[in-house]
Order: structure tokens, then C-alpha cells, then sequence
């Protein structure tokens, strides 16, 4: 038996426990082993919840305890969640996070402490959510150099364009509809301003490049300008307005940008709607390949989570993740680009 400790109790910390209860069986038998929810951390009680008895408010509890071999870091924010994921890979335990604040800011660091321990520190649902991204970046497309990602890397704000555009509604109202549905932010500035693709995007180029690149460097502009009359001038024309986050390579260099665009029909992204996310990416030898699947919401998102529960589960003592430089890579103005 393996137990874990999952922290934070909120959308993605109940879908991982969702999860894991709906598909218990062939997830024992995929990880090799019974996974059991040991903790679960939250400021808050749960009566009533099947988990109650479960819940604990101090995450010394969960540090401290000799079996527990895996942590769920589901709590979103960098503190306290940095802390408490650095102490635990420090204590010689694996951690699965769906936190793409932590990764941007601190991944580099984190798997570094993961590699040194011989355990694991896997992110796969912090970008594009249920969709594989992570897992691809760091096996099947190894043998390639990337020379491009582009991605709709935002559910909430792809939502909000697809409605407009499809349904003639105003961006309050659909806001709103993705804040009920759980897919936005807690500040969905967060959304909206761009800040969240992107963190997504300086995630995927690390882990692509080989270097750190710093969201701080990566040129970022929301939908908040796009109005109305945008999008009926954009349908008009047969185009979409998207919200793409793109990493390329300019020669030696490499740039990055998160705005909205104005798409065609044959653009490999103009079909991806809702709150799904599509990430395109071109490899030297590979070539054009495509991911596409649901990019936000708490079971797409918990799927991910708890697939990577599954591989720290078969991988305790072997670690399985590349790591990428603290090496700042410095990115190109884009206003100097022929691309
Ligand atoms: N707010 C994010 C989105 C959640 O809408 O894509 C998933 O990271």
C-alpha cells in the first residue's frame, strides 16, 4: 500500500479523490500497488464528507509520517504551497502538482532537489489540464529539437472568445458562467490579463529548451481590449479571435509572446472552442503535432493529477523527469523578429 497526502481540499483537491475512488481498481493495478489517501490538508472541516475523518490542519502531520511516500500539491499559489513542496521532496518524498505558479517560478529548483533524492516532482496538470503535454515534452519528443509551441493554454479565456463569438454574449456574463463552472481563477485577472498561459508557456519552453525561461520575460497581453465588434468583425472575415501563447526558435534565439490573435480557418487551432485547450508544437524531426483535450475543470484536471500519482507510485525510488538549467534563456525582442 502507498499513501499519499493530498493538500487542499478545493475543485482539484476533491476531483483527485474523486478520482481515485471512481477508477480505484484499475489504478491500484496500473500503479502495482493500493494507493490510499491517508491526509487530506485543508483550513477547513468537511462534516458530512467521506474524507472527514481524514482532514488535517497541520502539515507537519503529513511531513512527519514515515508512510506517507507521495504528496498531491493542489492548493494553487506559490506559498505556502513552494514551502511545503520543497520540505517534502527534501523529506524524501515524491510530489504531483497541478500548480503552474510553482512550476514557472520554481520548477527548476524543485526537480533539481527531486533528481538529488532519486524521487519525483511531476506537474503534468499544470498546463493544459487533462491534456498530456508534460509527459510528451519529456519522452516521446525527445529525440526532436522544438523548434515552436503554440498553444491555447486558457480554458476560462477560451470559453469567453468561443461564447462571444458563437453565442453573441457579453464577457461579464460568460465570465461568470466559467467562474460557476470552475475553471477560472480565483482572481481571474489571472485569466483574462493573460498571466496564467503565460506561466503555462514559460513551463512548456523550460522544459523544451533546456533553460529557464522566466515568465517575468515573456511579453503578455489579455483579452480584456477584445470587444463585441472585434468579434463580429473577425466572424465576418470566417476568422477567430484566440488567445495563443507561442515559444519559438529565431535563429540562435528563441521568443516568446502571450496575446490574442486573429486566426483562419486553416490554423491549426481555429477549431479548438469552450473551455478546451489545443497546444501545436514543431519538432526538426518529428514535424507538426497536435494535443487537444479539456484544459481546465476539476475532473480533466484531476485525471492528470492522479496519473502522475500513478507513475510516482511505480517510480518511488527511480526518478523519470528531465531537468532544465537555471540558466536564464534570454528570449528575443519580438519586435525584431522576421517570424
Ligand atoms: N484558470 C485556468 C484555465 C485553469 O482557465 O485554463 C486551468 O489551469
Amino acid at each position: 500500500m502507498i499513501n499519499i497526502g493530498i493538500l487542499g481540499y478545493g475543485t482539484v483537491g476533491s476531483g483527485v479523490v474523486e478520482v481515485l475512488n471512481t477508477n480505484q481498481e484499475s489504478i491500484n493495478k496500473r500503479a502495482n500497488e493500493e494507493i490510499n489517501i491517508k491526509y487530506v490538508l485543508d483550513l477547513r472541516d468537511f462534516p458530512g464528507d467521506p474524507i472527514q475523518n481524514k482532514i488535517v490542519h497541520d502539515f507537519d502531520k503529513i511531513i512527519k509520517d514515515e508512510e506517507i511516500k507521495i504528496i498531491v500539491e493542489v492548493m494553487g499559489g506559490v506559498e505556502p504551497a513552494y514551502t511545503f513542496v520543497k520540505n517534502a521532496l527534501l523529506a524524501g518524498k515524491s510530489v504531483c502538482t497541478s500548480n503552474k505558479e510553482l512550476v514557472a517560478k520554481h520548477g527548476c529548483e524543485l526537480l533539481q532537489i527531486a533528481r538529488e533524492k532519486n524521487i519525483n516532482f511531476l506537474f503534468e496538470a499544470s498546463v493544459g489540464g487533462g491534456i498530456p503535454i508534460i509527459r510528451p515534452l519529456n519522452s516521446s519528443l525527445t529525440a526532436d529539437e522544438i523548434d515552436e509551441i503554440t498553444g491555447i493554454l486558457n480554458g476560462t479565456t477560451n470559453y469567453i472568445l468561443s461564447k462571444m463569438a458563437h453565442e453573441g454574449l457579453d464577457f461579464d456574463t460568460v465570465l461568470k458562467d466559467a467562474q460557476d463552472k470552475g475553471f477560472a481563477e480565483r482572481h481571474p485577472e489571472a485569466d483574462i490579463e493573460g498571466y496564467d498561459a503565460c506561466r503555462k508557456i514559460a513551463i512548456l519552453s523550460s522544459l523544451a529548451f533546456g533553460n529557464q525561461v522566466d515568465y517575468e520575460d515573456i511579453y503578455t497581453e489579455g483579452i480584456t481590449k477584445i470587444t463585441a465588434e472585434d468579434i463580429k468583425y473577425a466572424n465576418q472575415m470566417g476568422r477567430a479571435i484566440k488567445l495563443l501563447a507561442s515559444s519559438k526558435r529565431v535563429g540562435d534565439s528563441f521568443y516568446a509572446m502571450v496575446a490574442p490573435f486573429m486566426i483562419s480557418s486553416e490554423h491549426p487551432l481555429f477549431s479548438v472552442n469552450n473551455v478546451f485547450n489545443g497546444i501545436f508544437a514543431h519538432g526538426n524531426v518529428l514535424g507538426d503535432v497536435m494535443f487537444y483535450g479539456s484544459g481546465a475543470g476539476k475532473l480533466p484536471t484531476a485525471s492528470a493529477v492522479v496519473a502522475d500519482v500513478v507513475d510516482a507510485a511505480k517510480h518511488l525510488n527511480r526518478n523519470i523527469m528531465q531537468l532544465w538549467s537555471n540558466k536564464k534563456l534570454e528570449l528575443a525582442d519580438i519586435r525584431s523578429s522576421k517570424t
